[in-house]
């Protein structure tokens, strides 16, 4: 079969990165894969268990920071798309440990986007309509009051190292476009949540600690909002864009489901009381909530208007925040034993069983 696309995905064996790889070998079987990742902490292999085996799937382990690297697979796999969702993510490992973001986040990117640069500028490239979508976070935008939503137009304002680096990425990406007419996309999307997300980030630590009877740690007064999107959501959506976003635009994707994180807290340990019966304490889940020391800078609240993409692509999330919760439940208490592999460590030793 004839190959339509040459799409290069970093980042891919990470919590978005595997659901989006997932997507795209399920919908779009004439494209080839390429997932390049570092394999940190946060990307494990077994999040694309049962899909590897595809031909049209390759795996490539390295650093988007390497710049000859980087450079040679353009050439070699003749690279005509790149979603780029390879990041340091997670905002508490940004305030004890901010090196790692502004090299990942912002070396890595420009290193990527000097590759495409070269690849596609080059005079030599043969390919037609290349484009770079670069995945970012509504976290740029800064922190909301109790009113108001990000647009594509607000104001950049970031405050944690994390959104920082994303924000200066973005604005290297954006750079790209205007200078060298570089053919990017970038999206903005909320928080999400959903299979395969590693055990730090809020929904999936709260279902680990409270399936294990830990601590649900709450920082500050738990009222804090962020606007929660089922990653198949938001996967689709950078689909679309990917396919018929314009040229140079950013767009905001959100799930328009505003919540405190008390209220999701609470919510999760209410379905696994009921899915799973209450533990062996016999005191409800909810009870091990605890109210600990405010994360530094905390951001308020979040909350993205993606009036934008559907009125301009189409697009707007199918899964309901009650529906998105269940079935993410659902998934950890069918999936424990990848649970128990992140929290144990084993998942890091998969590459060296899979790829020698
Ligand atoms: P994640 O931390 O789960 O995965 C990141 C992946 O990138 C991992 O597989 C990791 O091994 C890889 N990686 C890290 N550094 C690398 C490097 N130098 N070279 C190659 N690979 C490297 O992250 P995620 O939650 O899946 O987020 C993916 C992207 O989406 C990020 O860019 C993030 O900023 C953005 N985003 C995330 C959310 C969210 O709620 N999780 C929301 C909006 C945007
Ligand atoms: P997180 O999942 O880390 O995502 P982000 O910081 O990118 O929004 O956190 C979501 C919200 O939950 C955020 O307001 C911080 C809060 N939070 C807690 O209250 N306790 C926790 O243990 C964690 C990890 C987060």
């Amino acid at each position: 079969m004839e190959t339509k696309r040459r799409i290069l995905v970093t980042g891919g064996c990470g919590f978005i990165g595997a659901n989006f790889i997932r997507l795209l070998l399920a919908q779009k079987s004439d494209w080839r894969v390429i997932n390049l990742d570092k394999l940190t902490y946060a990307g494990n292999l077994q999040n694309l268990e049962g899909v590897t085996e595809s031909e049209q799937y390759r795996f490539v382990k390295a650093d988007i920071c390497d710049a000859d690297v980087m450079e040679a697979l353009f050439v070699e796999e003749q690279i005509d798309f790149v979603v780029h969702f390879a990041a340091e993510s997670h905002v508490d490992r940004s305030i004890s440990g901010p090196a790692a973001f502004i090299q990942t986040n912002i070396v890595g990117t420009f290193t990527l986007l000097e590759a495409a640069r070269k690849s596609w500028l080059s005079g030599s490239w043969r390919g037609n309509d290349p484009r770079f979508l670069h995945v970012s976070t509504d976290e740029v935008f800064g922190s909301l009051g109790d009113t108001g939503m990000f647009t594509e137009t607000t104001p950049f304002d970031p405050r944690s190292p994390y959104s920082a680096s994303k924000a200066s990425s973005d604005h290297l990406v954006n750079a790209y476009f205007h200078t060298y007419d570089l053919p990017i996309l970038i999206t903005n999307c909320s928080n999400n949540y959903g299979p395969y997300q590693f055990p730090e980030k809020l929904i999936p630590l709260v279902f680990h600690n409270s399936m294990t009877g830990k601590e649900l740690p709450i920082y500050g007064d738990g009222k804090y909002v962020r606007d929660w999107l089922y990653v198949k959501d938001h996967c689709e959506a950078i689909v679309e864009v990917l396919v018929k976003g314009k040229i140079g635009q950013s767009y905001n994707i959100g799930g328009n489901n505003e919540k405190q994180n008390l209220e999701v807290v609470t919510l999760i340990c209410d379905i696994l009381d009921k899915k799973t019966g209450l533990p062996a304490s016999g005191a409800p889940r909810r009870e091990l909530i605890t109210f600990v020391k405010d994360r530094l800078g905390h951001d308020r609240r979040y909350a993205i208007d993606a009036s934008f993409i559907k009125e301009q692509l189409g697009w707007e999330p199918k899964v309901t925040f009650e529906e998105g919760i269940e079935k993410t439940v659902d998934w950890y208490l069918a999936n424990q034993d990848w649970v128990g592999s992140v929290i144990d460590g084993t998942y890091q030793k998969y590459y060296e069983k899979m790829y020698g």
